[in-house]
């Protein structure tokens, strides 16, 4: 006989657990592609053909087994998958854990220890506010160089000539800095947590923890990587 309260129980594939392994995992989906996309941003200091060359190759490899663009697609298709599981995990896990706090009226804990009574913790507000701005810049991002809907500086056909115009410009340099900034907040915290959520973590503290030390090159060598190439060009080094 089914009871009432086994009827209402959270299937196993919405259960808390399972959406925080499909967080750690399609997170770090995201961080491989991101340590492959900064590595072939590097491309611009061998200059304008092995950039371009790059670019192209990227386009036509695999053929003929696949058709041209075919890797891109299931690129993009694996990435927009990552990117709307991540997302739905966040939203649900979130709204859980808002009523598992015990929030009234917006309040947490009826507190007022800051203005709004919620009592957040850095991580969890660099995460979400910075997660709103790194999907604003994708979005931008997109429009920039990949559909080049806007051409900062001067549309090309030379994928290395787009890349140059707009970061000579220093609103976009510094917009893109910005994003990269955000990018690599969520990845301290988010690489860490990943890691801990997939049963990585043996220590008794985060500060002792080996994993933040992972969690802290794996960022800075992606921050670092993809800050070379804009602030190389503004400043004319790019060679
Ligand atoms: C200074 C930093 C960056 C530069 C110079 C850059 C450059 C580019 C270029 C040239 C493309 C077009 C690729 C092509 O169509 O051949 C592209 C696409 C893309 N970039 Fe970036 N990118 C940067 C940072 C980022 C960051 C931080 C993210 C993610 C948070 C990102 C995510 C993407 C995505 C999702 C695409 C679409 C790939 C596709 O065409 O399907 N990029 N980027």
């Amino acid at each position: 006989m089914v009871t009432t309260s086994q009827a209402k129980r959270t299937p196993a594939s919405r259960s808390t657990v399972a959406l925080k392994y499909s967080m750690a995992v399609s997170g770090l989906i995201m961080v491989g592609y991101l340590l492959m996309h900064m590595y072939g941003n590097l491309k611009v200091f061998a200059g304008q053909q092995a950039f371009d060359e790059y670019a192209h190759h990227l386009r036509t490899f695999g053929e003929p087994m696949l058709p041209y663009e075919g890797l891109l697609w299931i690129v993009r298709f694996v990435l927009l998958a990552a990117i709307l599981v991540h997302i739905y995990c966040v939203v649900v896990l979130t709204v859980r854990n808002r009523k598992a706090a015990g929030y009234a009226g917006g309040k947490r804990y009826h507190s007022k220890k800051n203005r709004t009574g919620i009592q957040r913790s850095y991580a969890s507000f660099t995460l979400r506010w910075g997660g709103v701005v790194i999907v604003t810049f994708i979005v931008y991002h997109l429009l920039h160089l990949t559909a080049q809907v806007t051409t900062p500086g001067g549309a090309s056909d030379s994928p290395y000539q787009r890349v140059v115009n707009g970061f000579e410009l220093p609103a976009v340099t510094i917009g893109y800095t910005v994003a990269i900034l955000a990018v690599g907040f969520h990845l301290w915290h988010g690489i860490w947590s990943a890691l801990t959520t997939l049963g990585a973590n043996h220590s008794g503290n985060r500060i002792d923890s080996r994993l933040t030390g992972i969690a802290v090159v794996v960022t800075l060598v992606i921050v670092i990587g993809f800050l070379l190439p804009p602030w190389a060009i503004l400043l004319g080094l790019e060679g």
